[in-house]
């Protein structure tokens, strides 16, 4: 028998909570959907009265927090009242790399993890399911279900992994009509069969059953690890493909046309850059890495690795290349940045290419002069200080934010496109040009710019795989 679900629970109002429970609230108008988090002001930004203001820019997001914020859609601090009602809970905490201990710099630190199954542990008085929506290392449903099963007050909790794959700057998109939803439980018993039909039944609200799989948890785990991995993988091919293009004149978009539509590689997520970010792709990655090495499996863990260094080494020659055409230094020299998100339209800067070739730039004493539509100052500063390779007085003092594109190129040395936003396409580059240092630089690192009018107005042209 599957349950009637009245009540949702979502733990943790980040990137992916606060979106992914937005969507539900919207299409499953009869489930309350409580969106908790520990983070105070997060939480008072979500509950702005104007919707504008909520914390994460995603198109079309404000509109379905309009509609159903305070109807069935709400989002508090109050973690345990929520827990205790919810039929389901999602647990949607970050789960950053870790950056300490065993497995530094390569495995996910569980510990918020850890604490949310604590805290439902103690608080639960009647059975919940209890859904992993973060990217999570295999296995982690195991320890979840551990820590839950030891109560002791006789609570059945089931315990399924339904990661998310929504990109952001699409999310709503994605969570609207998405390719597949993965929902992975316990196969074996009736009680775990019964608990991801109820998971499904939410989802069937709006996505056809057909695109709803069911697995086995640990296949469901290490699907979310394994589609982030190929995703990235593809970056760092065409990538390493830029750089050959770069020194014999092909052209790295007309490589991918060629091999995308061979419809075994096909066309999509095959646009060369100065390097992936985000949240996701680094860390899984790693994990992955970190698991294989824990399971004895040196070379699989080798493969995997090499789309990180990759991944490092087109953001660095990038930032070299800089300063190796502005003849060998850029000591005192204004560099325009533009974009600081790590793609369009997003406010989200985890793992920017933007904040790694400013950090290099800044310790050749360049001036990094930031511009991006959506990215508030003191994100920028924070991202720089949290590499701590510069203080936060020279950051303040080299590193200036600015409100337009124009501005920031007002008597720059050079231009680097690190964000591809739409405007950028069609600002006036004439007037820009004009307002520049000569010879006037554009470095683009992600293929927006048209090498040839761009030379016509006078530029010196650098785009990545050129
Ligand atoms: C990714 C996955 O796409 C998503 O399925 C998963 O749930 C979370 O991780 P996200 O990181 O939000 O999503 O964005 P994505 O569109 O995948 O871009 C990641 C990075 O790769 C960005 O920096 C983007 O600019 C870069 N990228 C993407 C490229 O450089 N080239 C491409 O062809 C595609
Ligand atoms: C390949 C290319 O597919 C083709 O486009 C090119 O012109 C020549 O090289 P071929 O080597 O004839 O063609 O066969 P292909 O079907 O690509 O298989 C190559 C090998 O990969 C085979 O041993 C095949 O068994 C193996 N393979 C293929 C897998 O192990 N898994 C797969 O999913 C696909
Ligand atoms: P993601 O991109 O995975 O959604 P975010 O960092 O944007 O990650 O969001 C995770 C949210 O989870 C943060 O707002 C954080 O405050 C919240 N969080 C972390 N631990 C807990 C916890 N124990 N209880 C409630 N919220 C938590």
């Amino acid at each position: 028998m599957t349950k009637t679900i009245k009540n949702i629970c979502c733990i943790g109002a980040g990137y992916v909570g606060g979106p992914t429970m937005a969507v539900i609230a919207q299409k499953c108008p009869e489930i309350k959907v409580h969106v908790v988090d520990i983070n105070e002001s997060r939480v008072a930004a979500w509950n702005d009265p104007n919707v504008e203001h909520i914390p994460i820019y995603e198109p079309g997001l404000s509109e379905i927090v309009a509609e159903t914020r305070d109807r069935n859609l709400f989002f508090s601090t109050k973690v345990d009242e929520a827990i205790d009602q919810a039929d389901i809970i999602f647990i949607s905490v970050n789960t950053p790399t870790k950056t300490y201990g065993i497995g530094k710099g390569m495995a996910a630190d569980l510990k918020f993890i850890e604490l949310c199954a604590r805290q439902i542990a103690r608080v639960a008085k009647t059975d919940k399911i209890i859904v992993e929506k973060s990217t999570l290392p295999v296995r982690t449903a195991e320890a979840l279900k551990d820590i839950l099963h030891n109560t002791g007050n006789g609570v059945n909790f089931q315990i399924l992994s339904n990661p998310e794959f929504l990109a952001e700057g699409t999310a709503i998109d994605d969570l609207l009509d998405p390719d597949r939803i993965l929902i992975g439980g316990d196969t074996h018993t009736a009680e775990g069969q019964a608990a991801m039909q109820t998971l499904v039944d939410v989802y069937a609200h709006w996505v056809p059953k057909a695109q709803i799989l069911t697995t086995n948890v640990w296949s469901s785990e290490l699907s979310k690890l394994t589609a982030n991995a190929f995703l990235a993988q593809r970056i760092s091919s065409i990538n390493a493909m830029s750089e050959i293009c770069e020194k014999t004149g092909a052209n790295v978009d007309e490589v991918a046309r060629a091999i995308g539509m061979d419809s075994r590689i096909g066309s999509k997520f095959l646009k060369s850059s100065v390097g992936f970010g985000g949240s996701c792709f680094q860390k899984d990655i790693l994990n992955l890495v970190y698991i294989s090495k824990s399971l004895g499996l040196q070379e699989v863990a080798d493969y995997w690795e090499q789309v990180i260094i990759l991944n490092d080494h087109q953001k660095l020659r990038f930032a070299k290349n800089i300063v190796k055409t502005l003849y060998n230094t850029v000591s005192g020299k204004q560099i325009a940045m533009l974009g600081w998100a790590f793609k369009k339209d997003t406010n989200d800067t985890r793992e920017s290419a933007a904040i790694y070739v400013s950090d290099y730039l800044l310790s050749e004493q360049a001036d990094v002069i930031v511009y991006d539509p959506k990215v508030k100052t003191e994100q920028i500063y924070a991202d720089l200080e949290y590499l701590g390779h510069h203080d936060s007085e020279t950051i303040r003092q080299r590193v200036k934010v600015v409100k337009t594109a124009k501005e920031a190129c007002q008597n720059a040395h050079a231009i680097a496109v690190m964000t591809e936003w739409d405007e950028f396409k069609s600002l006036d580059w004439k007037s820009i040009y004009d307002d520049m240092y000569k010879p006037a630089f554009v470095f683009d690192g992600r293929r927006i710019l048209d090498q040839t009018s761009m030379e016509a107005l006078g530029f010196n042209v650098n785009i990545i795989g050129n």
